[in-house]
């Protein structure tokens, strides 16, 4: 049920965290194209549900979600690089992003390539804002350790090679949930297990995060498969049918569309049991699974 909470607290920190997005690109001293192109994608209309996690985990333990902002955009920074990349010709070959031209379309590849560069390596000079009265040097390195596993070859990075190699394949259920996991699900999670990092949660309840976050990762990019078949394209604002064209691997495809909504709800249901397993105050993590159940972009 929606309390109206999330809506004001989204509104608030997204605001927040567009500022420190714009802030941080402007202060760089390197050429002009480049931090234009960083910026047009960073400023394309992304919905932040990485950083809205990580905000709403803070809040659950009582922390003020402001201390977590160097996170929350080194998150949307990596999110927006993958994207960037994720749209090249050489990968998914698509032309809308956000409701706009992608990246390479307006910069070309070679600058969207380094603008997807540069925000991966930003992303990390940017954890070292985090204020030192509130994360030692052993939490921020376990911070930036976890980020890069989230984001490399154990993860993100991992699920994205997995997807592409599986295109003009038949996969297995347990294949494509690898790259569920991975491509999508791993940054999701780090979105969540960061915050609980901060805030120095015990191991059993890093454990129920891990696991609530795990699932709604896995859900969020169920639902991505399904709004690829089922979207309307101004709403999504990139193409309808990409993962058609592209010969991809995915939930509809595998199980239906029907098996498919009925595998995003078993996930939702999984996460919201161990959401409820942490005993936090978790009225906004709640709000945001159910509108990962049911977004229409
Ligand atoms: C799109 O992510 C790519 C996936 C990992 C599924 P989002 O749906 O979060 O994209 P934006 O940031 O809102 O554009
Ligand atoms: C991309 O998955 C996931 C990452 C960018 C890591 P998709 O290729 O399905 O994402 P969309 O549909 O283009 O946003
Ligand atoms: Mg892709
Ligand atoms: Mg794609
Ligand atoms: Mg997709």
């Amino acid at each position: 049920m929606n309390s109206g909470l999330l809506d004001a607290f989204r509104i608030e920190y997204q605001q927040l965290l567009n500022r420190e997005l714009r802030a941080l690109v402007e202060k760089l001293d390197a050429p002009p194209v480049i931090k234009n192109s960083m910026i047009y994608s960073l400023e394309a209309g992304g919905k932040r549900i990485r950083p809205l996690l990580l905000f709403a985990t803070l809040d659950a333990f009582g922390i003020d979600p402001k201390k977590g902002l160097p996170v929350a955009a080194a998150i949307e920074m990596i999110h927006t690089y993958s994207l960037i990349h994720d749209d090249l010709p050489s990968m998914d070959n698509d032309d809308l992003r956000r409701g706009k031209p992608t990246n390479h379309k307006v910069f070309g590849d070679a600058i969207a390539t380094l603008a997807g560069d540069a925000l991966l390596t930003y992303s990390f000079e940017v954890m070292d804002r985090l204020s030192d009265d509130f994360t030692s040097p052993a939490v921020k390195m376990r911070l930036v350790v976890e980020m890069a596993k989230a984001a490399g070859a154990e993860g993100m990075v991992g699920g994205q090679v997995a997807d592409m190699e599986g295109e003009d394949k038949v996969l297995s259920l347990e294949e494509l949930e690898y790259i569920h996991i991975h491509k999508t699900g791993k940054l999701l999670k780090y979105s969540v297990v960061s915050g609980a990092i901060m805030a120095k949660a015990n191991e059993s309840l890093l454990q129920n995060l891990s696991a609530f976050a795990h699932h709604l990762g896995l859900a969020f990019q169920i639902q991505d498969d399904i709004l690829d078949l089922v979207g309307n394209q101004q709403i999504i604002g990139k193409p309808v049918g990409s993962d058609t064209v592209n010969h991809k691997s995915t939930y509809p495809q595998l199980l239906s569309l029907e098996g498919a909504r009925a595998a995003l709800q078993n996930q939702i249901k999984l996460s919201k049991e161990y959401l409820k397993k942490t005993g936090l105050n978790t009225t906004l993590l709640n709000e945001i699974t159910d509108l990962v159940a049911s977004r229409d972009h």
